[in-house]
């Protein structure tokens, strides 16, 4: 997957990859869901960093809770920005950018009865944080 998404452009950079669930864990999911929202958000992150700065993903466990982690070294995003400008569509500050990465992967977080959470600062990094909660405490609305 790294290969798919890097390509030649984003080649030989630091992208960890861990998986910290317990064997016995089963993750009911739709895979081809969560693929998109792991590229969006990987995407993301490879497009603010440079070479040298680190990018992971994560995967563990917290009372059966499932966390998908994505963090990076990147420049951060001011709590303003998050509030205003993550998720707007076509909101973007790249020069190929559509700006709908974020508007969608929010909704397809929410289509699997996840949330998000953003924690960053300007300067050190971001990391976006996905709870998938257990099944039965799902509240279908
Ligand atoms: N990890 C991040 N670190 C810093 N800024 C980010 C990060 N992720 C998103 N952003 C900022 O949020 C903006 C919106 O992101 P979003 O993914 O919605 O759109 P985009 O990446 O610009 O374009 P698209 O995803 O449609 O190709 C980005 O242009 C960028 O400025
Ligand atoms: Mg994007």
């Amino acid at each position: 997957m790294v290969d798919n998404l890097a390509g030649e452009k984003h080649a030989k950079r630091r992208i960890e990859f861990r998986n910290k669930l317990k064997e016995s864990t089963i993750f009911y999911h739709d895979s081809d869901l969560i693929r998109r929202i792991v590229e969006n958000l990987l995407i993301n992150a490879i497009e603010v960093t440079d070479s040298d700065e680190q990018i992971s993903v994560v995967l563990t466990e917290d009372n059966g809770d499932i966390h998908l982690t994505i963090s990076d070294e990147g420049p951060g995003m001011t709590q303003s920005f998050i509030k205003h400008k993550l998720f707007r569509p076509f909101e973007t500050t790249k020069k190929q950018g559509v700006g709908i990465g974020m508007y969608v992967t929010r909704e397809m977080v929410k289509a699997h009865h996840g949330e998000l959470e953003i924690t960053s600062k300007r300067g050190k990094g971001t990391t976006m944080d996905i709870r998938f909660r257990k099944k039965e405490e799902r509240v279908e609305v």
